[in-house]
């Protein structure tokens, strides 16, 4: 005789929880569950952590490795970055640096994804906070365990160490 269709059903989610059971303690091991919540259940809501003051010492920071988004040394508070005005643009633009000394966007910024070089910002470059951010100087939400690649290379020796 065939099993009932509930009874499935009820074997099948039997098995997924046993299983998540399993995992959960497995990925907090491995750090997977998402630390910011810190032991908070997952029903309840966590305190936010306090909004701290963004930098804004103007200079720029070192990048750790080459294809890093720079983060943004100086503040951004209530510049306007819609489909009407960008504001980062005001200053960032070729056109405008000379007056500004803002750094101007780099050539990626004008290619689109078929490497063809636009005359203004690509579209998938229009909106710079997507990948540039301010920054605060205060406590990591998250351990970090990055090592600079030049660190590995000191490590192992130089360039040649590399293999
Ligand atoms: C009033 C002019 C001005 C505006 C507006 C402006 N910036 Fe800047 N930006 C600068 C200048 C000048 C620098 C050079 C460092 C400094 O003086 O802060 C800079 C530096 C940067 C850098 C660092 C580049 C590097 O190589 O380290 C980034 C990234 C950046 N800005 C992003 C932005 C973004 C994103 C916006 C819009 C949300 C924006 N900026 C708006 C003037 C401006
Ligand atoms: C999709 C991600 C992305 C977006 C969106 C983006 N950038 Fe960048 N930006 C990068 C990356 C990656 C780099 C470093 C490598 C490079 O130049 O492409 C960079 C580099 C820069 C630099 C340093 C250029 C240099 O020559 O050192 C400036 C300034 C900058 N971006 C400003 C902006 C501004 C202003 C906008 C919005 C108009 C913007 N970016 C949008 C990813 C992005």
């Amino acid at each position: 005789m065939m099993p009932s269709r509930s009874w499935v059903t009820a074997l099948v989610i039997a098995t997924m929880l046993w299983a998540t059971m399993l995992c959960v303690p497995l990925a907090r091991a491995q750090g997977l569950v998402d630390a910011m919540r810190g032991p908070t259940p997952v029903a309840n809501e966590s305190k936010a952590p306090l909004l701290y003051q963004t930098e804004n010492k103007d200079i720029r920071r070192t990048r750790n490795y080459t294809m890093q988004p720079p983060t943004i040394p100086h503040k951004i508070d209530g510049y306007q970055l819609d489909k009407d005005f960008n504001r980062c643009m005001f200053c960032h633009a070729r056109t405008r640096t000379e007056e500004t000394q803002a750094i101007p966007i780099s050539i990626t910024h004008y290619m689109d994804r078929d490497n063809n070089v636009l005359a203004d910002v690509s579209p998938r470059r229009y909106f710079c906070t997507q990948c540039h951010v301010p920054q605060a100087d205060t406590k990591p939400l998250v351990n970090n365990t990055f090592v600079d690649v030049d660190t590995i290379l000191k490590r192992s020796g130089g360039a040649k160490g590399a293999k």
